[in-house]
């Protein structure tokens, strides 16, 4: 007779991580749009890229009215200079509907404390919280995260055993942790051993060294020894590195037995690669880079973001890909790539994020006569204004300007907040944009 075998429980607002094809973490590539396109094309969850603690602690929540995005901002410290920077930037943007129940958190943080404070801002909002143990980057390293928490294992054990006390247990989601492996596998089952009894739902390894660079092929010898540990602790064990597709994936995880798989370069470069070949397979680059452009017009993604992902998705060799390099906004984007339906959001997108003043594509016919009409409507004006004294009008950007204030009942409440209010804040105002609402 052959036992069960032992899981633990997965909390009510949680997600269990087994017979799951992921999307990895990843810093710039990771953010909402490539994460909608990926669970677009089937990846069974997303990661957000890393955060870290203290870039989220003190952010305020607050729901974009205009796409229902939920976007936590902050005004940055402006480095210690003396004149206070004005602009927020948006930390973290998340889509409430679209990411339910598939979005999991991941932190950057050496710290218990900023670690539970961090966390208890976004867990109404996600479905798990995965703590970043394997970046090898100095930024990451210097501070004592990353893959130097793998050095420092008292120290991953206590976060750990916080975020599940503090933050899992009352949020009743999951907490994670995504590791590397080390030098030797009795290192690397001396520390799975120690995290598993830690109260965590899942562990995530990438199958390399800290020291390993990304080209250099990942190392599977440790995982079944990682595997064994984690079922027998009942905890979902998922694989990373060099996994490139769904199918690859499914086999993959049959081969070592492992629950999950986590895809990060082979989804940063055509996301379609969570397609099945028998649901068609990888998909010609210009329908993914179609798709994408949409998701970042509809969530108003931060424009240099989506032209550095865009560098990766268009092929070098392709003649469109120097043409839009030079692109300055997203209607250029969209006119230099003929997709003609996505214009008239893009130019709404452009206005928004204050790009519209930078195009460099020539206005389409038809266009050029209302522009000449609201410049001469605008010019009547001002000289109205001046004949009656009145100051000079300013020219503000609608993110900015606005035309009223939201409408403060249909913001999505974070679950936390359905029992406890909590401060939203309402103070951004919306210019009329119905058609880039989810
Ligand atoms: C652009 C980029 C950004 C990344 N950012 C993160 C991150 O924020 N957190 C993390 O744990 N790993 C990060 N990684 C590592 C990946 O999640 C993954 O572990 C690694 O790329 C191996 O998977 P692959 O072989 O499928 O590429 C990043 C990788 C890339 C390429």
């Amino acid at each position: 007779m052959t036992s069960t075998p032992k899981r633990v429980p997965i909390p009510a607002n949680g997600v269990d991580y087994r017979g799951k094809i992921v999307l990895a973490p990843m810093v710039r590539s990771g953010e909402l749009p490539s994460r909608l396109l990926a669970l677009k094309y089937g990846a069974d969850l997303v990661w957000g890229p890393e955060t870290i603690d203290k870039a989220l602690v003190g952010a305020c929540r607050r729901v974009n009215p205009r796409n229902g995005t939920i976007e936590f901002t902050r005004v940055p410290s402006n480095g210690g200079r003396k004149e206070k920077a004005t602009q927020e930037s948006i930390i973290y943007r998340l889509d409430p509907v679209r990411e339910k129940g598939k979005l999991i958190f991941q932190i950057g943080t050496a710290s218990p404390e900023l670690a539970v404070q961090a966390a208890s801002l976004v867990a109404g909002d996600v479905a798990g919280i995965d703590v970043n143990s394997g970046c090898p980057k100095p930024f990451s390293t210097s501070g004592g995260m990353g893959a130097a928490l793998l050095r420092t294992p008292d120290k991953l054990v206590a976060i750990l055993e916080a975020l599940v006390k503090e933050v899992g247990t009352p949020h009743q989601i999951g907490i994670s942790v995504k590791i590397r492996i080390l030098e030797t596998p009795e290192l690397t089952e001396t520390l799975v051993k120690r995290l598993v009894a830690t109260g965590i739902t899942g562990l995530t390894v990438h199958c390399r060294t800290t020291p390993m660079r990304p080209r250099e092929r990942a190392i599977r010898d440790q995982l079944r020894m990682i595997r064994e540990i984690c079922h027998d602790a009942g905890i979902a064990c998922v694989m990373n590195g060099d996994v490139t597709s769904r199918d690859e994936a499914l086999a993959l995880m049959q081969e070592y037995g492992v629950d999950g798989a986590m895809i990060a370069t082979s989804a940063e470069a055509n996301s379609s690669c969570f397609r099945s070949e028998a649901d068609g397979g990888l998909l010609p680059w210009r329908d993914v880079v179609h798709d994408y452009l949409r998701f970042c017009i509809e969530s108003e993604n931060r424009f240099g973001n989506t032209k550095y992902l865009l560098n990766i998705l268009i092929p070098g060799k392709d003649k469109e890909f120097k043409e839009a390099k030079n692109a300055k906004c997203y209607a250029d984007y969209c006119h230099m790539l003929h997709f003609d339906d996505l214009i008239a959001d893009a130019r709404r997108a452009d206005e928004i994020l204050n790009l519209s003043h930078k195009s460099i594509t020539n206005p389409p016919p038809g266009d050029d006569a209302r522009s000449k009409a609201v410049e001469n409507a605008m010019a009547h004006n001002e000289s109205a204004r001046a004949a009656s004294g009145a100051p000079r009008s300013k020219h503000v950007s609608p993110a900015v300007s606005g035309v009223g204030p939201i409408r403060t009942k249909s913001i999505p409440k974070s679950r936390t907040e359905e029992k406890t209010p909590v401060e939203v804040d309402v103070s951004i105002q919306a210019p009329q944009n119905p058609e880039l609402t989810v």
